[in-house]
């Protein structure tokens, strides 16, 4: 497997935080702010284009080997609400799904449009299209990071409850690719974060090793209690992930890390809660809390839009 976090940047790839310095992770989260209000303030359609168009004459091939209805449509109105435009292409109805190698498709996209966005069932092939490609290669999930996702979960946070610095962030489930790019995020922003995982299902060693290397506040523990407690924001993901097989094995032993009112009350009372979506109310979490006092869902999910648009310029260098 490749080293996931020593890939050279001749231009400004978005594979994963953890390639990110503070200071750039900063910049990407001020800058979804500011295009957040110039979008959403003055009360513009969905359709609108800012005044400015910093990516006219920019294109986004959107390459995507697994499902997406999120990422999907906020890449594609970002490209147009920034003045550029995105072609989406499913991997399957490609050469690529005929056996054109990444490498090969990577050349050939780079002769045609500006950036490719990547949903990859392999995180290697990411890492494959990135080393080939001559334009920027933008992260949309793969099966071990989703980086572009907690993004816009910490922008989430951040407009709930201000700066997310030194505060406890709890996660409850499958240790799986949000959870990863959750704990990039915790050494980017300085936050503190306690995940609640079967050791079946819990962070590999080596991601747990990268944040104590990184002299994170990042710990590991089979008790849900233990991390919801006072907890500022409480997030889970689905138990069974894109790409996973052994669904009942993992229902069976993920069902103790449901989050659920019982579990959400042991958190601040005023504590958040976040899910990527989609999500399978009744297994990792319940409609009480989805759809109780606590869930900023909607807005996580809107998010989404207003942090690709700040992703994609960065990697423009606007
Ligand atoms: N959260 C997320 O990435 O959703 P989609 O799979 O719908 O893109
Ligand atoms: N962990 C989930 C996230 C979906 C957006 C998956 O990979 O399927």
């Amino acid at each position: 497997m490749m080293n996931h976090y020593n890939i050279k940047k001749p231009f400004r790839h978005f594979l994963d935080l953890a390639a990110l310095t503070k200071e750039e992770a900063r910049e990407i989260i001020e800058k979804a702010k500011k295009l957040k209000t110039a979008a959403t303030e003055e009360g513009h359609g969905k359709g609108f284009i800012h005044k400015d168009r910093p990516l006219t004459d920019k294109s986004l091939a959107m390459v995507f080997e697994k499902p997406s209805t999120r990422t999907r449509v906020s890449f594609e109105m970002s490209m147009h609400q920034l003045g550029g435009t995105a072609i989406v292409l499913n991997g399957h109805d490609m050469q690529l799904g005929r056996g054109e190698t990444i490498a090969d498709t990577a050349q050939v996209l780079s002769g045609f449009v500006d950036a490719i966005m990547f949903r990859a069932d392999n995180h290697d092939s990411l890492l494959e299209m990135a080393k080939y490609a001559t334009i920027p290669v933008i992260n949309a999930l793969t099966d071990f990071s989703h980086p572009c996702q907690v993004m816009a979960d910490v922008l989430t946070f951040e407009e709930h409850h201000g700066s997310i610095k030194g505060k406890k962030i709890a996660w409850s489930g499958d240790g799986n690719n949000v959870a990863v790019s959750w704990i990039h995020a915790a050494i980017l922003f300085d936050c503190e974060l306690v995940l609640a995982c079967p050791k079946e299902f819990s962070p590999s060693n080596e991601v747990m090793q990268w944040a104590r290397d990184n002299k994170g506040k990042v710990t590991l523990t089979q008790d849900p209690k233990e991390a919801a407690r006072d907890a500022d924001c409480i997030i889970t993901d689905t138990w069974v992930s894109m790409g996973d097989k052994d669904e009942e094995k993992r229902i069976a032993i993920l069902s103790p890390y449901q989050v659920n009112g019982s579990l959400v009350r042991l958190s601040h009372k005023d504590s958040l809660f976040m899910h990527c979506l989609p999500a399978h109310r009744g297994e990792e979490v319940t409609d009480e809390v989805i759809d109780g006092p606590h869930s900023v869902i909607w807005d996580e999910a809107e998010n989404r839009l207003h942090i690709q648009k700040s992703i994609l310029m960065w990697c423009f260098g606007k």
